[in-house]
């Protein structure tokens, strides 16, 4: 179905032009972006002046991965001795044109300096602490995503055999630990393969790394599932449920290297589901722009051709981004400003607990079965005196559930949920309560919104609009 981009609207004899919530996005990154979420690729600095090449990824991705170019073999060739021409020159190509960039990756069993090859112990555990830090004091502050270690398992779970993991098991958190004092501003991810399937050895190794790290502190913000799906590996029917389960540990997670053997569409549609199905599954990267860019050529597994022509796959994977959000935004004002409203004084509530009342349901925003499951998204609900809609608003503007879990933002874009989880301080968990009713998030300046009035009815942030829909009271 085609949707036009915008929507004429005759009041009084006058025709306003407002922008139609319903218009379906053309490229991947600005569908993905819809809901919140974001469409990357793979960049290899040498193809950047073929001029195919740069135009789809400048168009279609809003999210870039340095191929090769930030691996530490490129950027500390010789001890001490940094070159970052070439993944600067990845980096300022993005930047340029307004994408975000992720960076891959700062400790690795492959694609190491020469020189490291010759240390062990205690002297190659520093010479990764030295790389980190050199790495991520060039870059600090310029990143959305670092993965700070790739692929440090077995496939039967176990740690894999490498020159890094001989320096001490605690050789990954070390990394982590290292990585978040040089630059506190960047997300920090482990990243590895055949890690998709729920029931397999590998996954539930990573798994229970992940639950240890948050729950001895280790700085963690995200899992990257590459999601090769290429050389014998396929969709396994439960990747949502390892994407939820990751998720909820309380990281984000990722698709960080996507390719898929002959781009099958309906593993690409499936891939591309799973992640739209869970709040936390932050975006989704293809491992190169066209079959002859890509790693595994010879099994044509990307979104465009050897001559850079959308495939089937495209469009399954574009349907599904613009089918996830918005979903069913707000009702467009009939009549009312085109533009949106001014943000209105934010005042201390009069209340600072209880429930929180929508204006036009007269429901309560709800936590569905008074679940306590991190990622349970929020409801319109009767109101009725149970803990599952009592918030309490903190000084530091958290809105707080059962006293230990926060009302959460799960993207900063339009239609993202809103859910519960655990309190982190976060500032998509921070949110002004305005003295027009509204409730915005400090991350996002976006309107607590919800699609209708019914129970059950979900809660998402929208461009603030000022309908009764986005009006509510804590009291
Ligand atoms: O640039 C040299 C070229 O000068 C030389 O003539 C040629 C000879 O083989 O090699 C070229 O370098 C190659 C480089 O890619 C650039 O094309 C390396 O040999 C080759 O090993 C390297 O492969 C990369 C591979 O990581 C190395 O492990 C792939 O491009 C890159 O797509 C791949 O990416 C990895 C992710 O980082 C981690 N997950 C798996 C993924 C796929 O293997």
């Amino acid at each position: 179905m085609i949707f036009g981009s915008v929507a004429a609207v005759a009041v009084a004899g006058v025709v306003m032009v407002m922008p139609d919530a319903n218009a379906a996005a053309s490229t991947l990154g600005a569908a993905a972006a819809q809901s919140g979420r974001y469409f990357g690729t793979a960049i290899a600095a040498g193809r950047l002046g073929d001029s195919t090449y740069s135009t789809i990824a400048g168009r279609e991705f809003n999210m870039i991965t340095a191929e090769n170019e930030m691996k530490p073999d490129a950027t500390e060739p010789q001890r001490g001795q940094f070159n970052f021409s070439s993944g600067d020159q990845i980096y300022n190509w993005a930047t340029q044109r307004g994408l975000k960039v992720r960076g891959h990756t700062l400790a690795w069993h492959a694609q190491q300096p020469s020189w490291w090859g010759s240390l062990s112990g205690s002297s190659l555990r520093q010479a990764m602490i030295d790389h980190i830090n050199g790495v991520m004091a060039h870059y600090k502050g310029k990143l959305a995503y670092w993965d700070v270690v790739n692929e440090a398992f077995n496939e039967d779970g176990s740690r894999r055999n490498s020159n890094l993991q001989n320096t001490g098991n605690d050789w990954i958190e070390v990394a982590f630990r290292t990585a978040r004092a040089a630059d506190p501003s960047v997300k920090l991810c482990y990243n590895d393969y055949n890690i998709e399937n729920w029931s397999y050895g590998k996954t539930q190794g990573v798994y229970r790394m992940i639950q240890d790290f948050k729950s001895r502190g280790v700085p963690i913000d995200c899992v990257g599932l590459q999601t090769h799906f290429t050389g014998g590996s396929s969709l396994p029917g439960n990747f949502q449920q390892t994407l939820s389960s990751f998720a909820a540990l309380g990281v984000d997670v990722a698709l960080t290297e996507v390719d898929v053997t002959n781009a099958s569409t309906s593993q690409y549609q499936g891939l591309t589901q799973a992640c739209m199905n869970v709040p936390r599954c932050v975006g989704i990267t293809v491992w190169g722009v066209r079959d002859s860019d890509s790693w595994r050529s010879n099994e044509s597994p990307l979104l465009f051709d050897g001559g850079g022509n959308k495939k089937a796959a495209y469009n399954s994977v574009l349907n599904a981004l613009n089918a996830a959000g918005p979903t069913s935004p707000t009702t467009p004002p009939t009549t009312g400003p085109t533009t949106q409203p001014t943000t209105p004084p934010t005042t201390p509530p009069a209340t600072t607990s209880g429930r929180i009342v929508g204006a036009q349901s007269g429901r309560c925003i709800d936590v569905p079965n008074s679940s306590h499951n991190n990622g349970t998204r929020v409801q319109l609900y009767d109101c009725h005196n149970q803990s599952n809609q009592q918030w309490a608003y903190t000084s530091s503007k958290q809105l707080t559930v059962y006293g230990n879990m926060c009302l959460d933002a799960a993207g900063s874009g339009n239609a993202s949920a809103v859910q519960i989880y655990s309190c982190n301080g976060q500032s998509n968990q921070q949110w002004n309560l305005n003295s027009n009713g509204t409730i915005t998030g400090v991350q996002s300046g976006r309107c607590l919104d919800v699609w209708g009035t019914g129970n059950g009815q979900q809660v998402q942030i929208y461009d603030c609009n000022g309908q009764a829909n986005q009006r509510f009271s804590l009291t």
